[in-house]
């Protein structure tokens, strides 16, 4: 739980205002809005990498003022958007294990979490091998490996799909759908309105620092006023049944998902056909 949160950088930079959220366990959230909003810092604040200027946020009811990054990062898993920047050290099963290291894992216990991760990231061919020498979707995906392999209970990803193709889209929501399987809490910071709108049951939005929305991603992403707000764009199922609307197709105004104007223009289809078979 956010509770009145603000935040300003040191130089002056006021980044988060007057911030209050609900986060449950097991659900499945987008934050959304226009660069320089506010996102990042936000995220920032669930894990301890920045402490709010004012405010308390509260984590499995206690409030983290006073726990530390290392407790906090156990159980709040951040991947920064550049994640596979971050990777340092001389091979990929070292990154692994460095990533382990606050567990106070035995030496074999810590072997067997290592080599489960690799098993299960498809990494393990690449074990001996520097994270300098892997391709942009490996390094990315040790970068996960990572952080996953801490198994925190809120998962954290900064623009995830940002320059990925529909194949590396794919394959990050079968993670996404595995994580959420074993009941983790996942928040995806995301430009991509029709990614939110198909998959994202929840979204958040932010505008200067401050949330303006909070709601069931349909209702949220479908409203002008607030995508306006925002600086995105409707989603393209919207696009398409007000440029309908426009064009003079009765009702189409009421509209909102793919399904809807999809059976929409079926049930047009079939209509036109049968009056062309009466004449
Ligand atoms: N390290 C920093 N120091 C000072 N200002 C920052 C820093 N990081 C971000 N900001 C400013 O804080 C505001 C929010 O930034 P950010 O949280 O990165 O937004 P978003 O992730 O929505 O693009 C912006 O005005 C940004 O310029
Ligand atoms: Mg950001």
């Amino acid at each position: 739980m956010i509770k009145d949160v603000m935040y300003t950088y040191p130089n002056g930079t006021i980044a988060l205002i007057d911030i209050n959220l609900n986060l449950y366990g097991g659900e499945f959230i987008g934050i959304m809005g226009k660069n320089g909003a506010g996102k990042t810092t936000l995220i920032r604040t669930l894990n301890g990498l920045i402490r709010p200027t004012q405010g308390d946020i509260y984590i499995d009811d206690k409030n983290i003022n006073t726990t530390t990054i290392a407790t906090l990062s156990k159980k709040v898993g951040i991947i920064f958007q550049n994640a596979s920047h971050q990777l340092f050290a001389n091979t990929v099963e070292d990154e692994i294990k460095f990533s382990l290291k606050s567990f106070n894992l035995t030496k074999e216990e810590s072997q067997i979490r290592t080599n489960k991760t690799l098993q299960q990231f498809n990494l393990e061919k690449y074990r001996e091998r520097s994270p300098l020498n892997l391709s942009g979707g490996e390094s990315k995906k040790l970068a996960i490996a990572s952080i996953i392999c801490r198994d925190p209970d809120i998962l954290i990803f900064d623009e995830p799909t940002l320059g990925q193709d529909a194949r590396e889209i794919e394959s990050f929501l079968r993670l996404i759908e595995k994580e959420r399987e074993h009941g983790k809490t996942i928040i995806i910071i995301t430009h991509n309105i029709e990614f939110a709108f198909e998959f994202i049951p929840r979204t958040i939005l932010m505008a200067d620092g401050k949330i303006i929305a909070d709601g069931p991603t349909e209702k949220v992403l479908n409203c002008e006023e607030l995508i306006e707000k925002a600086s995105l764009v409707l989603p393209q199922s919207r696009q398409l049944s007000l440029a309908l609307y426009s064009m003079g197709f009765q009702d189409t105004d009421t509209l909102f998902s793919k399904a809807d104007v999809t059976k929409y223009l079926m049930q047009f289809l079939k209509n036109s056909s049968e009056r062309a078979q009466k004449r």
